[in-house]
């Protein structure tokens, strides 16, 4: 009785403090920021703040909350994302014209939504208790994904502007120098990977099984944008035998040549951040890379892209410390202290694996219109690891699984590099 007093009083907090910190990322835009949508992937910051919101409309307030009624039938169309089993939704690519509900309409959407909450939370039944925190829980990590992908949109949607506005003034930053790129060695044999407690994980992080690993060394760092303009001048995109064959047709239909969100004046690279265009730092982690890119970097070092269990067994035992969007830098940074003899596998950028983002055997996704959150792209995408420097700190976990198509680099995507012993 007292300790799921405890657990429904800690979750109404949480509630409040992560619904804060969405506000907060939103704080420095203007009224016309939030209805931007520079391009397919790219969501409004609106839309974010309403598809946040139906989210606990949807599953936790209109299953179990008796007298609630919604604000608006219309938003369950507008807002809907993607889970087809609750009924249509308005298209992706369409979030961008959407100039009603008004952002002040969605920001009152919010408080009616926290305000119903808030009672909810007085009304938990020992029948329902269980199942509505557990449902709330995911809304909260659900709300943190779109934390960082609000970070991500209003960065592209910004880089689309000519003005290249900032979207907050650089914080001083202590600048690091990288040594030279060195191999762990890890031993293998037969590890255990995936989320085997009772705290939260994804559905697809679930069941906890045994993979047999062969020995490997993986890299003590992400590769940096030093190292990746080596990649650049020695030909790198005009290299097919690099290339996996979808990765070339796609750098060559697209023109890429360097990472997104790179430009060249005269002879010095240049970098759009959220802190607007700067001068490139050589020692950061390189960012905003697709998979295809990482994967041709390291074919064209003799090296392979870590998979996901290397990655995870490597750095399980690693303390989850890093460069998140609690620092306040909104960037990959250039520092390489703590967490060795492994740097930066948590937070900075996340790190694309080689591995398919498929089912872990005998996992088994939740039930009902939630198994819709993450099974269903089980095909054609990448897993990737750790977190970056726009991801909640409390977010991030060792066997956390993020995923992307390759060809996506909009994300702040760095890699690592691993090769066989
Ligand atoms: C795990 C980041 C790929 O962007 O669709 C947001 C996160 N899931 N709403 C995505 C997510 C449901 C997801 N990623
Ligand atoms: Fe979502």
């Amino acid at each position: 009785m007292k300790h799921k007093t405890v657990v429904k009083e800690h979750l109404a907090e949480k509630y409040k403090e992560v619904r804060v910190c969405t506000e907060k990322i939103v704080a420095p835009l203007q009224t016309e920021d939030y209805i931007i949508q520079a391009g397919p992937d790219a969501s409004p910051p609106k839309w974010h703040l309403a598809h946040t919101t139906w989210f606990f409309e949807r599953f936790v307030l209109k299953e179990y909350k008796t007298t609630y009624e919604s604000l608006n039938d219309q938003f369950d169309y507008l807002f809907n994302s993607y889970y087809e089993t609750v009924g249509e939704f308005h298209p992706r690519a369409k979030r961008g014209v959407l100039a009603r509900p008004s952002i002040e309409e969605v920001k009152q959407y919010r408080y009616y939504v926290d305000a119903h909450m808030k009672e909810l939370f007085e009304e938990l039944t020992e029948e329902n208790r269980d199942k509505v925190l557990s449902i709330v829980e995911i809304g909260l990590q659900h709300e943190q994904q779109h934390q960082e992908l609000l970070l991500t949109d209003i960065k592209y949607n910004f880089f689309t502007n000519p003005l290249l506005p900032a979207y907050i003034s650089q914080t001083t930053e202590e600048n690091g120098k990288r040594k030279e790129m060195s191999f762990i060695e890890i031993e293998g044999g037969l590890i255990e990977v995936g989320h085997g407690d009772s705290s939260f994980s994804f559905d697809n992080e679930r069941p906890r099984h045994k993979v047999w690993l062969e020995p490997y060394r993986i890299a003590d760092a992400p590769v940096t944008n030093r190292e990746y303009i080596e990649f650049i001048e020695d030909g790198g995109y005009e290299r097919p035998e690099l290339w996996l064959s979808d990765g070339w047709a796609h750098i060559k239909k697209e023109g890429w040549k360097h990472p997104l969100y790179w430009g060249k004046d005269g002879n010095e690279w240049s970098i759009f951040t959220l802190h607007g265009q700067s001068a490139l730092n050589l020692d950061e982690p390189v960012c905003h890379v697709s998979f295809y890119e990482g994967d041709a970097f390291a074919r064209w070092q003799g090296k392979r892209l870590p998979t996901e269990q290397e990655w995870e067994h490597a750095f399980s035992g690693i303390e989850c410390e890093g460069n998140f969007v609690e620092n306040n830098f909104y960037h990959p940074n250039s520092q390489y202290k703590g967490n060795g003899p492994l740097y930066k596998g948590y937070g900075d950028v996340w790190e694309w694996t080689r591995s398919p983002y498929v089912l872990y055997p005998k996992s088994k996704p939740l039930e009902g219109a939630l198994g819709e959150y993450n099974a269903k792209f089980m095909c054609n995408q990448m897993v990737l690891k750790g977190g970056s420097c726009a991801t909640p700190h409390s977010h991030i976990r060792p066997t956390y699984r993020n995923f992307f198509q390759p060809e996506k680099r909009w994300q702040f995507t760095g890699f690592r590099l691993a090769e066989d012993i």
